[in-house]
């Protein structure tokens, strides 16, 4: 993954945790000393296991964790320069749901979609489809080479849904890890 994604959950525990949590979290996933470096690329299994070191440090379980990142992904972002990527994406939540294969395309300009040198480092891009639409509820479909980030998309929609001045209720309605072919999630604008 790319080290913005590392360096995000790096800016979530320290704005939430301080220093010497995010160094004991570093240290049990076997990350002591490694700088995350935004446009550099890192292998899956080290966010993971930063993930994983962080349940144990703060004792929350996963779930909850990742969908506070995915919460907290969207105001950094933001932050870090990709705010007018988002407006871009639609003026409203459901139009910017349909857009966000769109939006990571984009990315690809600056988080190059090719490998390089290091074998690990090519952006895997999400992949989302919406259905079922009426006028406030969308059935949203996530797709991924990746296991295990579906809480972490639910976050994402609320944090995009806060974005647009929207309250929403999002539900897993067919989970991937329940056998599912892929992630299905409800969002109801309540
Ligand atoms: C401007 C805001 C955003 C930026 C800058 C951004 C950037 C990225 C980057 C760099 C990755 C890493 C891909 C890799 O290294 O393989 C990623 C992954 C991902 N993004 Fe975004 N993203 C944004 C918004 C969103 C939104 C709004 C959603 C969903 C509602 C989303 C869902 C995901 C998911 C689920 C992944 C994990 C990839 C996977 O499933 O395999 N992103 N994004």
């Amino acid at each position: 993954m790319y080290g913005m994604i590392n360096r995000g959950l790096q800016e979530m525990v320290l704005a939430h945790h301080g220093e010497t949590v995010w160094q004991s979290i570093c240290e049990k996933a076997g990350a002591k000393d490694t700088i995350f470096v935004r446009m550099d690329t890192y292998p899956d299994s080290l966010t993971y296991n930063m993930v994983g070191a962080a349940r144990a440090v703060l004792g929350a379980p996963v779930e909850e964790l990742m969908r506070g990142f995915g919460k907290f992904w969207i105001s950094y972002a933001s932050k870090e320069g990709y705010g007018p990527l988002l407006d871009e994406a639609g003026d409203t939540l459901f139009e910017m749901l349909e857009n966000l294969d769109d939006l990571h395309f984009r990315l690809g300009h600056v988080f190059p979609l090719y490998g390089t040198q290091k074998g690990f480092d090519k952006m895997m891009p999400p992949q989302f489809t919406v259905t079922d639409k009426t006028a406030n509820r969308v059935l949203v479909h996530y797709r991924s080479k990746r296991d295990g980030l579906a809480p972490m998309v639910v976050g994402l929609i609320e944090g995009l849904a806060e974005h647009c001045g929207a309250t929403v209720k999002v539900t897993q309605v067919a989970p991937k890890s329940a056998g599912a072919d892929h992630d299905s999630l409800e969002v109801e604008i309540l």
